[in-house]
């Protein structure tokens, strides 16, 4: 029997402005439990600013977002955090001189204030061991690849037990063998039951994973729907789509 679909995240008319510049415009969308939303749209179209608006980092000029069935539209970032939001950052930033273990025990005791270092680190360990850095645990972050820094974000995130997740760019500058290896991470927290939205360029791995797609361009939403009648939709196409094939042909010279 299918299950029924919960709205876990709901955004209605948010806006965010910066000075002059509107970098959300009215958005309007819902995200049911369990599903997992891409969300795409040139650079600078909102994508991060809406991952910082619900995540309370820029909270939002209008509007009023819903997590769980309540108004988060004012929370703090922590007490998003605590509420089961939890988000990677599209630019890693682990706590340089600490090591990989300790990184992501840190971010377990910041889920959970009352937890012991040491239960802390030994929860960190089954993280690290889920997105492959067991043999890393003990290595300072500075020292991680960039593909290893991105799944030390990953280990960080899960660390805080979030309901939601929030993947802006995970793949971003990984080759093709890292970049499949995170998709399999992906599929594997999905089947978790932990609702993902994830922010990616590439459509390969949006198309492989994604059960909806929205649409962001200059802050409007301008499309939202099942993978494949977003990637038809001509608006879509002209927005984003066509400079993406443009680009990626140009790549290729
Ligand atoms: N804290 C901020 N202060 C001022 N302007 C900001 C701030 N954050 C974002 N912006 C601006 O808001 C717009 C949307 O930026 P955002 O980072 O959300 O885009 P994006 O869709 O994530 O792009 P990209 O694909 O390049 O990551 C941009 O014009 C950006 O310069
Ligand atoms: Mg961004």
């Amino acid at each position: 029997m299918p299950e029924m679909q919960h709205e876990i995240l709901h955004l209605s008319n948010v806006s965010r402005n910066f000075g002059g510049l509107r970098a959300l415009r009215d958005v309007s969308i819902s995200v049911s439990k369990g599903e997992v939303l891409g969300l795409i749209g040139p650079n600078g179209a909102g994508k991060t600013t809406l991952v910082n608006t619900v995540c309370g980092v820029t909270p939002a000029s209008a509007g009023v977002v819903t997590f769980d069935g309540r108004d988060i539209t004012r929370v703090k970032t922590y007490q998003a955090a605590r509420l089961g939001l939890s988000r990677t950052f599209q630019i890693v930033q682990p706590f340089a001189e600490f090591s990989a273990l300790d990184n992501v025990a840190a971010a377990a005791l910041f889920s959970q204030p009352g937890e012991s270092w040491k239960s802390a680190r030994l929860e960190a360990r089954t993280h690290l061991a889920f997105v492959g850095l067991e043999a890393q645990a003990d290595q300072c972050a500075a020292t991680l690849t960039l593909a290893m820094r991105k799944r030390l974000e990953l280990a960080k995130a899960l660390a805080m037990k979030p309901k939601l997740l929030f993947l802006d760019e995970v793949n971003a500058g990984l080759n093709s063998i890292e970049v499949e290896r995170a998709t399999k991470l992906i599929h594997q927290l999905a089947a978790r039951g932990i609702t993902i939205v994830m922010i990616e360029h590439l459509m390969k791995v949006v198309l492989n994973v994604c059960t909806r797609i929205a649409v962001l361009h200059n802050g409007e939403l301008i499309a939202d729907g099942a993978p494949r009648d977003v990637i038809k939709n001509q608006a879509v196409v002209d927005a984003y789509l066509g400079q993406q094939y443009a680009q990626r042909n140009a790549a290729r010279g």
